[in-house]
């Protein structure tokens, strides 16, 4: 079997949080440390435009991103990473495959339709979209086609990116030879769904997420605000609680086992969440001081952020040149 070829991109909005550890950046930061594979990691900057333009908000995001990707131990010697805006050659080949891909494919898009939706019983069902929303998989496409990627990573909502991905690469390939690699959703088994403080799925969009550094107090005061039941101290605490889908991301089976077995017993919520907040700092606590580090010196992220993207360039300004020379663009002889 060839060396798989592992590509993820994350989306810089917002601030990370611990469902976008236990989700994602976990068994990425596992996977980047082997040796078994080649693995790109990038933030998808242009993507994040989409929401949102607020410059410093877009900057800030990207700075937070990078530095809790590299605080948390992903090794950037094995894994190239880097700024998508930094590789001009995707946006190259965005416009060359805007140019293979059906207007019906993209009128499928989740994301798309959803806002469609969302415009139901307005005169103009396309109010407020913009192009860039509505062409986000042809993006997303380029990123994952520029690096020949054979296996991507993504949560479910990402599959049928990855699906229309390869339908515009099947359609360039058909009429121009094996050019692009047709690369493979990997759908992660460990990834884990986590609660946020009020119950329902930890997102930046419900504003209910705990960041993953803050100072040690605001993590104690984010996790006393997890949402429990009314159940009195003594009283034996269901074991699919909250409290207990968080503990269970960060903690080894023996820590695991033993936490169930106290909230069978009857621990007060208060000291529930104290060993929660204990745990999760004991975890943080090191990367924390790391992060800290990295978001004071924005000049040496950047640094790193360059030395990715020239060792990403190595690959895709040749590849750009000869996914040119294969569509008759350019050189006349
Ligand atoms: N769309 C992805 C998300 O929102 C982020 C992303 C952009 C991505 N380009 C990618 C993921 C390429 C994998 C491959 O999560």
């Amino acid at each position: 079997m060839d060396k798989q070829t592992i590509l993820t991109g994350i989306t810089t909005t917002g601030t990370p949080h611990l469902g976008n550890y236990a989700g994602a950046i976990k068994q990425a930061i596992i996977s980047s440390k082997k040796d078994d594979h080649d693995s790109f990691l990038f933030l998808a900057d242009y993507h994040s435009l989409i929401k949102n333009k607020n410059p410093e908000e877009i900057k800030q995001s990207c700075l937070e991103v990078a530095a809790t990707w590299i605080a948390l131990g992903l090794d950037i010697k094995k894994t190239i990473f880097y700024r998508q805006s930094d590789i001009p050659e995707i946006l190259e080949l965005n416009w060359i495959l805007s140019t293979f891909t059906a207007k019906g494919l993209m009128n499928r898009a989740h994301a798309y339709k959803s806002a469609v939706s969302e415009n139901e019983g307005k005169s103009d069902s396309d109010k407020g979209i913009t192009m860039g929303l509505y062409s986000y998989p042809i993006l997303m496409a380029a990123d994952i086609l520029m690096f020949k990627a054979s296996h991507v990573p993504v949560g479910q909502d990402q599959v049928q990116h990855l699906e229309m991905t390869r339908d515009i690469a099947q359609r360039f390939n058909h009429k121009h030879g094996d050019i692009f690699v047709i690369p493979e959703a990997m759908l992660e088994k460990n990834a884990s769904i986590l609660p946020g403080l009020d119950g329902r799925k930890m997102s930046k969009s419900y504003n209910n997420f705990i960041p993953l550094f803050s100072s040690s107090d605001q993590l104690r005061r984010h996790v006393m605000k997890i949402k429990t039941d009314s159940l009195e101290p003594g009283a034996p605490k269901p074991t699919d609680c909250n409290l207990f889908e968080i503990f269970k991301a960060f903690a080894s089976d023996d820590q695991s086992a033993d936490f169930k077995k106290k909230l069978e017993e009857g621990i007060s919520w208060g000291d529930a969440k104290e060993e929660l907040f204990l745990l999760l700092d004991s975890h943080l606590s090191e990367p924390r001081q790391e992060y800290e580090k990295l978001i004071q010196d924005p000049v040496n992220l950047n640094q790193e952020l360059l030395l990715g993207a020239k060792r990403a360039r190595e690959l895709s300004v040749p590849f750009m040149s000869e996914i040119r020379s294969s569509l008759g663009i350019g050189k006349l002889d």
